[in-house]
This record gives structure tokens, C-alpha cells and sequence, in this order.
């Protein structure tokens, strides 16, 4: 049972082992805005968006641990920091899900049993070298001279009874479907990616379990309790089980699945491009349509960690600029596949110059003419059938393509190319501001051109009502101070949008 035109969107699940940062609020930014977007087009009921914290594994197990507390509370209170955040940034999400809950477990088991019985899952003696301190396996390649290479000291020889996964199975399997489906991960240098990997490499099969003795926070396997579930083949599965069901018969029903959009980073391209894929086969449920992958935000060239120390928080970030100011230069400043590096002085920048100057300054200039010229009611001018000069006339035609073009750049099939979105509804601000320097408004009432400079006011009010209502999905409170200062026939002008940055970091309001 699926719907025709329904729209599914899905971050990854966050660990909980610390606290969120920029770099997780920038994939749930972009597929607020995406879920946001298709909410328009599509209606609010086609649309699905799940998000979610991954909660069980030795990393949580170990922070937990270093805490002091129970697994369990530790993931309480960091899934806790997720919601909270998210509430802050304006996410629209439909579903959290965490795979402590109980809904989530219950469906693990289930496709653990399914794929069990139909053969795919099998039991055979994992080896490798372990360090112990560090809780890591290690292959013989990895543990030069025998030393552990994260921490170097020595590592030991271990055989151990595991739980497999038969990825190899499906590998020419997958090869094919990703060369028959060129959106299926996007874009298409993260496709070749892993197309090149899966032909130059035989696939191992996975080990999917790890003995309580090592590892005890985890969903425990139906068929050897003595062993609990890997956390990634837990973690994936949260895709399916937040939409749907299995039947008596193990088909699996969803109203949602296939998902239409999966976010993620590069770093965990692979678990979601061949470990994914192969799972629903085995399962067989759908793949997703499109894998959407993005790059990194990095500070100085480095990788956001706690380990390094370098870690941004997005809430320091939404509290001193805005939020909508946040969530506009996440997704402006880098185009989405890219990685970038994190600034202050560059979010300054965009604040500055797209939206003081260019948003800020024509809903202002413009709202402050309206109440000058004619008190504040908008002038009843039927702009498609005014005969404007030419830069007027490609005003009147942009307004009505703006949305089919973002939408265009939006699609996966773009790569969800949000800063060339945003570039175009800026080409009509700035054309907007533009006119207004060259028609010289002020000139026409001097002039007393009253038809023209009605027509002209009504064509600025009609851009602003325009962007306004485009940048909903970017910029959610801005727009509704918009909406909001617009009002019906009579405007109701406010404070600037966004007073200027001084660059020592102070706000000044604007003169009026
Ligand atoms: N728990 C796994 C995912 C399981 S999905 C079934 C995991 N968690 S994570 O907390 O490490 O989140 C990784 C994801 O967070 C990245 O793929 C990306 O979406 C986001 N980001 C984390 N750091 C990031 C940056 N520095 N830059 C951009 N996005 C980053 O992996």
C-alpha cells in the first residue's frame, strides 16, 4: 500500500555518545527544508520526515561508562539534547525515533528471524586482533607489529563465535542495481565511488553480532541470546521499522516506504550504499530511491570531533545570529556535496550582504514607500497586465518561474543544489533592487506619475510577497514576519529583518 505522490525523508540516526553539533544540525537543516518544500507542493499529509538518535553499541556503552550512569539514562539525556535542539532550529520533523524504543527492538528481532531463516544470516568463528583498551577489533593488516594503531599498544589474538550476514551473496546483484539506477546515490562522484569499490573488491560477508561478554548494550539476537546485535545492522533498519510492518507471511507493509530521500555524510556512504541495499534485498523490501550525500563542514581543514576539541554548537551559533540566519548560511555558503570550512566571519558576511542589504533592505525600502506613498495600503494594480518597461517586464516573468526553477535545483536529480535555490530567488531580489534605484520611485511622486509608480510599488510588494513565501522552507520565522508585515490590503511595516553586523560582532539597528 503506497501512495502515489507521497514524499519520505530520513536523516541518519544520531549517535548519542556526546553532544550534537553543527555538523548534525547541517543534515537535519537540509532535510527540514526538503520535508518543508514538498509540504507545499505536495501537502502536508505526503509528506514524511524521520529523524532519530542510534543509541545502542560500545560507543555509547563506553561513554556511558566514562559517565558514571546506566546506558540507557546516558542515552536519555543526550536524545533528550537532540529534541531540544531540534526544537530550537525549527525542525519540522514527523517522527524521532530511538532504537531503545521498544517498537524498534521488536522489529529488529523480527528481521533478524526472517533473514535467519531464510539462510542469509549464519554462525562461524570471527578472528582478528583485539585491543582491549581500546575495544577494537583490528585486521592483520591494521595491526602492524602486532600494536593496536589508534593507541599502540599490543594487541591480542582472538577467535570468537559470531553471527554473519551474507553480503557477498548480493554483491553482483547490487553492482547492477546501481548501475541501472543512476539517482540511487547522489551525487554521481559518490556513486562512482562506491561503484569502483564494489568491482575492484570481493565483498566479506558482515559480521553482524558481538558476544555479551564484550559488548552487552544491544538489541540481543532471537536465535543466540548470548550475543547482541551489531549496532549498524540495528541502526539501519530504524528506516523501516518507524514506517511500517511486517505481515504473518514476513511482507513487509509500509504507507511510506521506499524512501524517496536518505541524507547523510560521506563518512557513512558505505554502510548505507551496500549494507543498506543488500539488507532490504535480503528482506525483500525496495531499496530507497535516493541516497543524498553531502560533505563536511570542517573548522580549519579538520573534521569536527570532541576528540580534537574542535567541536561548533549549533545553539551558540542560532542564539548570537538568529536561527534563521544559521539554517540560511548552513545551507547557502557550501553547495551540498561539498565539504566546507566553518567561520564566523563568513556567516557575518552572508548576514551582511544577502540578508541585510539585499532581503532586509527591500522588504524594508519597500514596506516604508508603500506607507509614504499611499499609508500603507497597497496599491490594487493588476501587475500581469501592466505594461512595464523591460526590466519590469522580466520582474513580472520571474515571479511567476522563480518556484519552478528552485524547484528544478532542489530535486535529487540536483543533488539538492540548495545554494543555487537560494542564488536564483536572490537574482530576483537583487533584480527587484535594482529597479528600485533605476526607477527612482521618489522621482515618480515628485512627478506626480502616479499610474506608474502605483504599478511599480505593487510589483516590488508582489517580490517580497514572492521571496517571501519561497524562503518558508529556509527561513521559517523570516517569512512569517513577512507574511506578517504584508498583511492583506494594508501593510503593517515592522523593525528591520536584519539590522547590519558591525564587525566587532554588535547588532545596530538600522536608521528609519
Ligand atoms: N549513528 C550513525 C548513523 C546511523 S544511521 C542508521 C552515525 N552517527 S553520527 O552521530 O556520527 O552522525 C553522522 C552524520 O552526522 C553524518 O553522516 C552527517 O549526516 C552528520 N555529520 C556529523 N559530522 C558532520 C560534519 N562535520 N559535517 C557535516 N555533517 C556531519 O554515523
Amino acid at each position: 500500500m503506497t501512495m502515489d505522490k507521497k514524499f519520505y525523508i530520513t536523516t541518519p540516526l544520531y549517535y548519542v555518545n556526546a553532544e550534537p553539533h553543527i555538523g548534525h544540525s547541517y543534515t537535519t537543516i537540509a532535510a527540514d527544508i526538503l520535508a518543508r518544500r514538498m509540504r507545499r507542493s505536495l501537502g502536508a499529509g505526503r509528506v514524511w520526515f524521520l529523524t532519530g538518535t542510534d543509541e545502542h553499541g560500545q560507543k555509547i556503552q563506553r561513554a556511558a561508562a566514562q559517565a558514571g550512569i546506566e546506558p540507557q539514562a546516558f542515552a536519555d539525556g543526550i536524545a533528550r539534547k537532540f529534541k531540544d535542539l531540534w526544537a530550537d532550529l525549527g525542525i519540522s520533523y514527523d517522527d524521532f525515533i530511538r532504537t531503545t524504543e521498544e517498537r524498534h527492538k521488536q522489529f529488529v528481532r523480527r528481521v533478524l528471524e526472517i533473514v535467519y531463516q531464510k539462510g542469509d544470516i549464519y554462525q562461524s568463528t570471527y578472528e582478528g586482533w583485539y585491543c582491549s583498551p581500546c575495544e577494537s577489533f583490528w585486521t592483520e593488516e591494521q595491526a602492524v607489529d602486532k600494536l593496536c594503531p589508534d593507541c599502540r599498544r599490543p594487541v591480542e589474538h582472538i577467535a570468537e563465535q559470531n553471527f554473519f550476514f551474507r553480503l557477498s551473496k548480493y554483491q553482483d546483484w547490487l553492482i547492477s542495481y546501481i548501475e541501472e539506477h543512476p539517482d540511487f546515490v547522489r551525487p554521481v562522484i559518490r556513486r562512482n565511488e562506491v561503484l569502483s569499490f564494489l568491482r575492484q573488491n570481493t565483498l566479506t560477508d558482515l559480521c553482524i553480532s558481538r558476544p555479551k561478554e564484550r559488548l552487552s548494550w544491544g538489541i540481543p539476537l532471537p536465535f543466540s541470546p548470548g550475543h547482541v546485535t551489531y549496532v549498524w545492522f540495528d541502526a539501519l533498519i530504524n528506516y523501516i521499522s518507524a514506517v511500517g510492518e511486517f505481515d504473518a507471511d514476513g511482507v513487509y507493509r509500509s504507507k511510506w516506504w521506499p524512501a524517496d530521500v536518505q541524507l547523510m555524510a560521506k563518512d557513512i556512504l558505505r554502510q548505507h550504499a551496500i549494507y543498506w541495499p543488500i539488507m532490504l534485498r535480503a528482506l525483500g523490501i525496495e531499496p530507497p530511491h535516493s541516497l543524498l550525500v553531502h560533505g563536511w563542514w570542517l573548522i580549519n581543514d579538520a573534521k569536527m570531533s570532541k576528540s580534537r576539541g574542535n567541536v561548533v554548537a549549533p545553539l551558540d551559533m542560532s542564539k548570537k545570529y538568529g536561527v534563521d540566519v544559521y539554517r540560511y548560511f548552513l545551507v547557502r555558503e557550501v553547495p551540498f556535496g561539498l565539504d566546507g570550512n566553518f567561520s564566523e566571519e563568513a556567516i557575518v558576511k552572508r548576514f551582511n550582504g544577502d540578508l541585510a542589504n539585499d532581503l532586509g533592505n527591500l522588504v524594508f525600502r519597500t514596506l516604508t514607500m508603500v506607507e509614504k506613498y499611499y499609508n500603507g495600503n497597497v496599491p490594487a494594480v493588476d501587475i500581469g497586465a501592466y505594461r512595464f518597461d523591460e526590466r519590469g517586464a522580466e520582474i513580472v516573468r520571474l515571479i511567476g518561474g522563480i518556484d519552478g526553477l528552485m524547484e528544478q535545483s532542489l530535486s535529487p536529480a540536483q543533488d539538492a543544489n540548495f545554494s543555487a535555490a537560494l542564488e536564483q530567488l536572490w537574482g530576483l531580489i537583487n533584480m527587484a533592487n535594482k529597479y528600485v534605484e533605476e526607477t527612482k520611485p521618489w522621482n515618480l511622486a515628485k512627478e506626480s506619475k502616479d499610474e506608474q509608480l502605483r504599478a511599480f510599488m505593487r510589483l516590488l510588494v508582489e517580490v517580497i510577497r514572492t521571496a517571501g513565501s519561497l524562503i518558508e522552507p529556509f527561513m521559517p520565522g523570516t517569512a512569517r514576519s513577512i507574511k506578517e508585515q504584508l498583511g492583506r490590503d494594508t501593510i503593517a511595516k515592522g523593525a528591520p529583518l536584519f539590522p547590519r553586523i558591525e564587525t566587532d560582532g554588535k547588532k545596530r539597528t538600522e536608521k528609519k
